[in-house]
């Protein structure tokens, strides 16, 4: 709801007010909501705006950095004009939030250089969301430079903030770091032409209230937050100003990316709005809200050593466990037998095929599966008929030896003609096979960025343009096909991709102990319906440890469940698990996929609990993180849960129950039944205890 007092504009959720004055351009509230009434005079304006540039006596990190055709940077924006929209104005050619969604629009203008800047806030009722975005808009005679143009810029009283970003890097993506940064500047960035591995958008500021900013992007971020002197904290985040630099010329504009902002008292709470919000507003199409299929897939299996007879009978395999899905990875096209070849050449190995994709994918359908398909369509291998015939398609500066990264270049998106390329290719694959399922797989980072006639500055914003185009294309001819996005595991993990693909898979690193901090720190901003986990081999291929079965699956059903190994080389045992795992899985899907979900941490133990919408039932799976001798028990706390109702309680493939009220499950330490570590290790299936808790309501 937006209401109007004056030029001061209140903007409310259910649970969140936020209080801007438009003339002055000031934020007097952001919090939880208020009741209606107030003036706002008693509020100290404290001078915490919600865009600045630079042309006062404010030297505060600037949101927007404007050079003008004389050289100068100097801006006066003067409040000119305010409009509410009762639906939301699309961004032109960016992805962004949808659905409900009034939003104010501020106009300012800056009257010696008649540039105008716009601001806009789109209020998402059901979630508490804020999406904010920016817009400049060139109307004099000649062009000038946006240097800087962030999504949006928020100003707090104090600097006392805890900032928790999500680090790591390839196989280690998005562990929570937490620090207080007292005075001085603490930016949070991409440089790599994607949102990646080591940094991603979404922050939190912590104080009395928690604060989250997330992007609407997939390329380089900035997250800026400035403690200044005077004792106040900003926070600037959009598309990074490095190697950034846009002429827009005279009568144009230029639309920064969506930022989404989400006050909440404290983390739990923000997930499960965030949460709500991804689901209902960023994922779209088929398979918003609906159940995600059990795949297989073969590259841990067979990685690039397979023929049609390998993966039918994987696939005869899968099918017999339960699977729903069989999704053939890289090496399936071209000469690609090692990943120095054929990337662009996505004509079928009619050999490792067996005459053809078309063909492998009816033997998989005839398994009663549903038959998916990896690419990797943004990237060139010099070995490539694509590359020999266009080398120009490659992005590469002339004269210069590229920089080869897991031996591949990436293509030059930027380019109109390889837009059209990409799409063409993609299609084909996806109407010749007959795919269900697309992996669309990302292994580079941006290095060698040059295009002909495109400004250096320009290049990393106008490929992910050429990006979307792109998705929206080849989305559009393709509106059934469930599309999972992934760079080298969880390199592109954004609000960007996800209005794209409903699902990303979020690490290559399988290992379940590992994937608890991973699954645990992506799931701070991102719901669990978007994160690809699968149940891989012992030991595990990227650690070398080992984990027993029981455990892969329960971290795995924090995710979208699938299996990376080879069905044939399973004993009949692990079969039998694994065929009563899918069953379970797929009983509970709902509940699993999109419960809610909420992190579960207790003195030496981390899972998760995901509780129906209506608290009728929940799962929760917890592991114990160390084993010493002589331990203490390894204790929870659940949540989520109804207080007032009571809960019958059951380890997963365990008879005994026990039951207690909501209540006492969420205040108590409850003591975990625990596999015995040292028995486990003696059966060689590895050191990771972990169990499931079912959850039944007997008594509301
Ligand atoms: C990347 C992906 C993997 C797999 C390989 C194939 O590393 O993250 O899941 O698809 O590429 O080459």
């Amino acid at each position: 709801m937006i209401k109007k007092n004056g030029t001061v504009y209140r903007l409310n959720t259910p649970n969140t007010t936020l209080v801007l004055q438009a003339d002055t351009a000031q934020i007097l509230y952001y919090g939880a909501r208020l009741p209606a009434g107030d003036s706002f005079a008693a509020v100290a304006p404290l001078g915490r705006r919600f865009f600045s540039a630079p042309g006062t006596d404010d030297y505060t990190e600037y949101s927007v950095l404007l050079e003008y055709a004389d050289g100068s940077f100097a801006s006066r924006f003067a409040f000119t004009r305010a409009k509410v929209y009762a639906e939301k104005p699309e961004l032109p050619d960016l992805p962004a939030s949808y659905g409900e969604g009034k939003t104010l629009e501020l106009r300012y203008t800056d009257a010696a250089e008649k540039v105008s800047l716009y601001i806009l806030c789109t209020v998402f009722e059901d979630s508490d969301v804020i999406a904010v975005s920016a817009r400049v808009a060139n109307n004099s005679r000649k062009p000038l430079r946006v240097r800087r143009l962030m999504s949006a810029q928020f100003d707090f009283a104090g600097t006392g903030y805890e900032i928790v970003t999500f680090n790591g890097t390839w196989g280690r993506e998005r562990h929570k770091t937490e620090r207080r940064i007292g005075r001085g500047i603490f930016v949070n960035d991409a440089k790599r032409g994607a949102s990646s591995h080591e940094r991603n958008p979404f922050l939190l500021l912590k104080g009395a209230e928690t604060y989250g900013f997330n992007l609407v992007y997939s390329g380089n971020h900035k997250e800026i937050v400035e403690c200044n002197e005077a004792g106040r904290t900003r926070v600037l985040a959009g598309i990074n100003d490095f190697m950034f630099d846009w002429t827009l010329p005279a009568g144009e504009s230029f639309c920064a990316p969506e930022a989404v902002v989400c006050c909440a008292p404290d983390e739990d709470a923000l997930s499960a709005r965030m949460h709500a919000f991804v689901a209902e507003h960023i994922v779209r199409g088929k398979w918003k809200r609906r159940e995600r299929p059990v795949l297989f897939n073969n590259w841990e299996g067979t990685y690039f050593n397979f023929d049609a007879e390998k993966i039918e009978a994987m696939a005869r395999e899968a099918a017999a466990l339960g699977a729903e899905l069989f999704v053939l990875d890289d090496g399936w096209f071209g000469h690609r037998n090692d990943d120095t070849s054929s990337l662009g050449d996505w004509a079928d190995n009619e050999e490792k095929t067996g005459g053809g994709l078309a063909a492998l994918a009816e033997r998989v359908r005839a398994q009663g599966l549903a038959f998916g398909v990896w690419m990797e369509p943004e990237m060139i291998s010099e070995d490539s008929d694509l590359y020999r015939a266009h080398p120009n398609f490659a992005m590469k500066i002339p004269g210069r030896e590229p920089f080869r990264w897991r031996n591949q270049l990436m293509l030059n998106l930027a380019d109109e003609r390889v837009q059209n390329f990409v799409v063409r290719a993609v299609s084909d694959v996806i109407s010749r096979s007959g795919a269900a399922y697309v992996k669309w797989d990302y292994n580079r980072g941006m290095t060698d960025c040059w295009g002909k006639g495109i400004a250096g500055g320009e290049y990393f914003h106008r490929y992910m343009l050429g990006l979307y185009r792109v998705l929206r294309r080849v989305q559009k001819r393709f509106p059934a096909v469930l599309f999972e996005g992934c760079a080298s595991g969880g390199g592109r993990f954004d609000l960007g991709m996800l209005c794209f693909f409903p699902q990303i898979w979020t690490s290559d690193d399988t290992d379940a102990r590992e994937r608890i901090a991973i699954q645990a720190g992506t799931s701070y901003a991102y719901p669990q319906s978007t994160m690809g986990a699968h149940v891989s081999a012992c030991p595990n291929h990227q650690t070398g440890n080992g984990n027993p079965l029981s455990a892969r699956f329960n971290v795995a059903c924090g995710g979208v469940l699938g299996y990376e190994l080879d069905p044939c080389a399973l004993s009949a045992a692990e079969k039998g698990e694994i065929a009563e795992q899918i069953a379970f899985y797929k009983e509970n899907r709902k509940l699993l996929q999109f419960g809610q979900q909420y992190r579960l941490e207790g003195e030496n133990a981390a899972g998760y609990i995901t509780v129906a919408k209506d608290r009728s039932a929940a799962v929760a799976a917890v592991n114990a993180l160390s084993f010493s001798p002589a331990e203490p028990p390894v204790t929870v706390r659940l949540k989520g849960l109804d207080p007032a109702a009571v809960y019958e309680v059951c380890v997963r493939g365990k008879e005994t129950a026990f039951t207690a009220t909501g209540a006492l499950l969420m205040s108590a330490e409850i003591a975990l039944p625990l596999p015995d570590a040292v028995q486990a290790m003696r059966e060689n299936s590895g050191s990771l205890r972990s169990v499931m808790l079912l959850l039944k309501r007997v008594r509301a």
